[in-house]
């Protein structure tokens, strides 16, 4: 039997990057809320049995009454409100998940074009080891750059990643990390992070570069463009 696995998908914050009222995880996005694009993805996995949503404070029967029974969103056990920053969030809906959860996916809200099979990547490379992220490599160089604005020195690309979520972890060791952070006074953007410093070891998956995180204006014109992509690629495999 496989071990029960539950996701957090943290999905709190205000959106003041975005410039608008609404908090981005609600516009819309080819009719239908970002925030639900994104759960339709866990929705229709196998291997995915529980989800816990954590949304704005004040907005949690909004959020099942508008995103989860409209849109039939039956593996959203938990909707919970969210804390100050992402790293408080994840560790509320963390408190929430049931004791028979194993391992425990970590994905943001706003980011709504996760692949099905992206998503079973990271979770069976995390049954190898302690936990698995999704990182796609460096295509520019990085540099690293001092105070002043001048270079210091420029690191080997080869060896870079960035991180984006899926970030799938045992629960224990994710439950320790976070903790472990509170304790030390450490707060990260990033579940891994967390999870590193406490020298487990952490797997990288190669992930795709249209999981984009909806941050700004300028992403949210990009995810309309990959929406229109799908679509034409749709159409062109239809015929
Ligand atoms: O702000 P950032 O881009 O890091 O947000 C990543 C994800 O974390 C988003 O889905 C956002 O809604 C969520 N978040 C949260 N609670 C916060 C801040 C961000 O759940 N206090």
């Amino acid at each position: 039997m496989t071990s029960r696995v539950a996701a957090v998908i943290p999905a709190a914050g205000s959106g003041q990057r975005m410039g608008r009222s609404t908090p981005k995880q609600f516009l819309r996005l080819d009719g239908v809320p970002i925030l639900v694009h994104t759960l339709k993805v866990f929705e229709a996995s196998p291997l995915i049995h529980e989800v816990c949503l954590v949304v704005p404070q004040g907005r949690e029967k909004q959020c099942r009454e508008e995103l989860l029974e409209p849109y039939g969103l039956k593996k959203v056990t938990q909707t919970v409100p969210g804390g100050a920053t992402r790293q408080d969030s994840v560790y509320r809906g963390l408190s929430t998940i049931s004791p028979e959860a194993v391992r425990v996916v970590v994905h943001d809200g706003v980011r709504p074009f996760l692949s099905p099979e992206l998503l079973k990547r990271v979770i069976k490379a995390s049954e190898t080891g302690d936990g698995a992220i999704a990182a796609v490599p460096l295509k520019d160089t990085p540099k690293y750059v001092h105070e002043n604005g001048t270079v210091d020195r420029t690191p080997d690309r080869a060896r870079l990643y960035l991180a984006q979520t899926p970030q799938v972890f045992l629960k224990n060791i994710l439950i320790e990390a976070y903790s472990k952070a509170y304790v030390d006074g450490v707060n990260s953007t990033d579940d891994s992070a967390l999870v590193e410093r406490l020298g487990y070891r952490v797997r990288v998956v190669e992930g795709t570069w249209d999981n984009i995180k909806i941050t700004t204006a300028d992403d949210l014109d990009l995810a309309e463009k990959i929406i229109r992509m799908r679509r034409s690629e749709r159409k062109r495999a239809k015929r």
